[in-house]
């Protein structure tokens, strides 16, 4: 009788933990998109963030990851896509860029 509960119990558990939301999954992938999480550079939640300051020639640089919140879903697939200075490229399929911008655009901060 107890084992059985406990099997029981261990099938929710791991039902519970095997359901997210897209939002979850979404904020899992933002973190951790294989490669570096662009929490990093753009924020807590994709509103943006300041990644160094250094100076050049004698003159104060700040880097910026920019606000990504209202980044349209094409824009966001290029933007992972493409070869910029800073920002590295990812390799993302179609279904985690959909949760990534469904993370963003549903994010209230
Ligand atoms: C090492 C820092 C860094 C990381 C990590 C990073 N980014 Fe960026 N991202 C930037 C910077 C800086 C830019 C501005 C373009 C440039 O100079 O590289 C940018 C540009 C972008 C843009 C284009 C914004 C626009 O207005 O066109 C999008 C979208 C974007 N990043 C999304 C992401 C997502 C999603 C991730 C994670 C999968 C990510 N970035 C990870 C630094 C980063």
């Amino acid at each position: 009788m107890k084992v059985w509960l406990l099997l029981l119990l261990s099938a929710w558990l791991w039902a519970e933990d095997s359901f997210i939301t897209q939002y979850e999954y979404g904020q899992m992938l933002y973190e951790n998109p294989r490669g570096i999480g662009c929490v990093h550079c753009h924020g807590k939640h994709g509103e943006g963030a300041v990644i160094a300051r250094y100076k050049e020639e004698g003159k104060e640089v700040v880097l910026k990851g920019p606000d990504i919140r209202h980044v349209p879903k094409k824009e966001l697939k290029k933007a992972l896509e493409k070869r910029y200075r800073v920002m590295p490229t990812y390799f993302l399929t179609e279904s985690e860029i959909e949760a990534l911008h469904y993370y963003l655009s549903t994010t209230e901060e």
